[in-house]
């Protein structure tokens, strides 16, 4: 299957380019006249004091607190144990861990210690601030004085309560029919369901998450009103809940398997006239996200049609390039696109990837300020794109929406979009404000076997103290301080990147040097690689044993490919005296090599690594041959 319209070429843009240039073209694109900049400092100041005026209120918490009679205090330490008791994935598991942990009063040991930053993020998450409890105390001492007050049935009930509180602060509901019923309750907001649910496992999780999603476009299209488009209900599918390969060196397979999936979602989408989003996810997936997208968009069924979307992350550094993508996208499938601009909810994970991998770079900014500057970069670029396509501006930051608002010049022909259980204040104050502004809800449905992800997400999000939610609650925070603005922390193109966050090939230094890898999800460098194995690969290799550095000669034997069995060399077999021969010469040598200086050891151990590196098109192609390994 081809990737898309012949007219839309794919989208290629390089995958971790250098920050300062970026920052460089953000910075002389940033500034506003000084009356515009009074404008935003005075919109964003108002809808920060309303979010302070309406912190502190626990909502649905307020009352689990009474109906145990707990204290704030103790309700909060509760919520520490229901949502490490939350990873676990099976009901039955997690009551067997309650019991475990009300028996010992162990509370916070082994697996559930690594919660710890869950247990911060929490705190902020449920609006009960970390303030609550007191210096030395911890979740294990206040729920062991609360087990003993009130007795362990109590406490058990209570935790059993607090897991399905976390879950209902993020989930609008447990099925698409209760969601339904609850959206009713707020015509004012468009909303967007999203099927909880990614990363499938294997075949039967997709065909279950596929079905999800097929059921609820049945179920809101069966319950929505007249209303035209974009002021419709929508869905937002993730990719990688549709197929268990979505991958980037699955390509092939995923482009004849999902395309066909995601077409028949979207052409259902379209029989009920209801927005369509694809969520954006990590940017390994990036590529492969838009060649699918594309293929979608070829599909003749949709064509003209406006209800098609996609999310597109400002953290990453090619959320431009996206933008223009999209907009070719457009123009060749002859509909106009939704697109969603997000600041992205994986950052963690792509530093962390990327380290892992040694990438040269980092495909998302270091920087909040610099993501910052890329979301505003983006929505001029939305904005003058409007026709082509429709701007969805998701945040849940008060100087973002009054930065948007400036430079739209008011609210018409774009949403502003939050995820349920987050930004109510902000939007409730900005409704007030601008009664004309269109607002979405991005609301996840489903039970709790699939919200651990997205709730991590989520508490990570709020927890962080860069995030915009979380100091807007800090009354200690001064508003000036929040109305900073991106460009004027940034200051130079020079200070782009988080000096504290090395490159991934630095991580390890002085020490050492870290090894260096490839990008799979770059297509250019994942196809590099692929020639440089395909043209290293021996015609016939050779391998025998070595002592001292000498090939003996030895029983030979065919090898042959467990891949296709075709023949890739011979192997001489080494025999019982080659092993003492062996076992002789490493005991000879060994008094000289314990006597070789530390670091002349270490070198050799570094010069063996680089060769490997050097070699590794010869060194991957005999472990696929030889070892019928996978790329991966
Ligand atoms: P802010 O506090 O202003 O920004 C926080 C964000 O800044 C972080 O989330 C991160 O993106 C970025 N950031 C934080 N620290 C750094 C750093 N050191 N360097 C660089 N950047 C940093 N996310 C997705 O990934 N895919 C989706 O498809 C998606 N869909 C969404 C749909 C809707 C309707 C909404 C509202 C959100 C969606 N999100 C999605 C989540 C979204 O990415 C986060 O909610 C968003 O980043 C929060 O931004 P903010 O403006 O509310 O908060
Ligand atoms: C997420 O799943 C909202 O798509 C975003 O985190």
């Amino acid at each position: 299957m081809t990737t898309a319209d012949p007219g839309l070429a794919p989208f290629r843009a390089p995958f971790a380019p250098a920050d300062e240039p970026i920052a460089a073209a953000f910075l002389a694109e940033a500034g506003r006249d000084a009356a515009a900049e009074r404008r935003v400092d005075a919109c964003a100041r108002r809808l920060v004091e309303a979010i302070r005026a309406r912190a502190g209120g626990l909502g649905g918490i307020e009352d689990f607190l009474h109906a145990y009679s707990i204290s704030t205090r103790e309700g909060l330490a509760l919520m520490v144990l229901a949502e490490a008791l939350l990873r676990v994935p099976d009901a039955l598991t997690a009551d067997l861990l309650i019991e475990d942990k009300l028996a010992t009063g162990r509370w916070l040991d082994g697996d559930l210690k690594s919660t710890a930053l869950l247990v911060s993020a929490s705190a902020w998450t449920l609006g009960i601030a970390a303030r609550i409890i007191h210096p030395g105390e911890t979740p294990a001492t206040i729920l062991d004085a609360l087990a003993k007050r009130l007795g362990l049935p109590a406490v058990r009930a209570a935790t059993r309560q607090a897991m399905r509180l976390i879950g209902a602060h993020f989930v609008l509901g447990q099925t698409i029919e209760e969601a339904l019923g609850r959206a009713r309750a707020h015509r004012e907001f468009r909303y967007s369901f999203d099927m909880l649910g990614e990363g499938a496992r294997n075949a039967a999780d997709a065909a279950k998450y596929f079905d999800a999603y097929a059921g609820a476009i049945a179920a809101i299209g069966a319950s929505h009103g007249n209303a035209a488009s974009p002021a419709r209900p929508g869905i937002s599918v993730k990719l990688s809940a549709l197929h268990p390969r979505y991958e980037a060196i699955s390509r092939e397979r995923v482009l004849k398997e999902l395309v066909p999936r995601l077409i028949e979602l979207a052409r259902l989408a379209k029989a009920h006239e209801l927005a369509f989003t694809v969520d954006a996810e990590e940017a390994d997936r990036l590529e492969l996200s838009l060649d699918v997208i594309g293929a979608v968009l070829r599909d003749s069924s949709l064509r003209g049609w406006d209800g098609f979307g996609l999310a597109v992350q400002a953290y990453q550094k090619r959320a431009l390039p996206v933008i223009d993508w999209a907009e070719e996208a457009a123009i060749a499938s002859g509909s106009r696109l939704t697109v969603r601009l997000v600041k992205g909810a994986y950052w963690d994970t792509e530093i962390k990837r990327a380290q892992e991998r040694g990438l040269a770079d980092y495909p998302v900014f270091t920087r909040k300020a610099m993501t910052d500057l890329c979301f505003m970069a983006c929505v001029k670029k939305l904005l003058a794109a409007r026709g082509r396509l429709f701007p969805q501006f998701a945040t849940h930051n008060a100087l973002t929406v009054a930065c948007v608002i400036e430079d739209a010049g008011g609210v018409e022909g774009f949403e502003f979009q939050r995820l349920y259980g987050m930004g109510e204040a902000l939007y409730a104050a900005l409704v007030a404000e601008q009664p004309e502004a269109a607002c979405g809800v991005y609301a996840p449905v489903g039970g709790h076997r699939d919200l651990l992800a997205y709730l991590v997400r989520r508490l990570l999000e709020n927890g962080a103290n860069s995030s915009f939610v979380s100091v807007a609650a800090d009354p200690r925070v001064p508003i000036e301080e929040i109305l900073r603005r991106p460009q004027s922390r940034i200051g130079d193109a020079h200070h782009a990147r988080n000096k504290n966050i090395p490159l991934p090939r630095d991580l390890y230094r002085p020490e050492r040097q870290n090894s260096s890898g490839i990008e799979f999800g770059e297509r250019a460098s994942l196809n590099a690689l692929l020639a440089e194995i395909r043209a290293a690969a021996p015609a016939a290799a050779e391998a025998a044993p070595l002592v001292d550095g000498i090939a003996l000669p030895g029983i030979e034997r065919a090898v042959a490919s467990p891949i296709d069995g075709h023949s890739i060399g011979i192997v001489r077999e080494g025999d019982e005296a080659i092993a003492r021969a062996a076992m002789a010469a490493a005991a000879a040598g060994f008094p000289a090599w314990t006597a070789t200086p530390c670091e002349e050891r270490a070198a050799a151990l570094e010069r063996a690594a680089d060769r490997l590196e050097q070699e590794r098109g010869a060194l991957i192609a005999l472990l696929q041959n030889e070892g019928g390994k996978t790329l991966d």
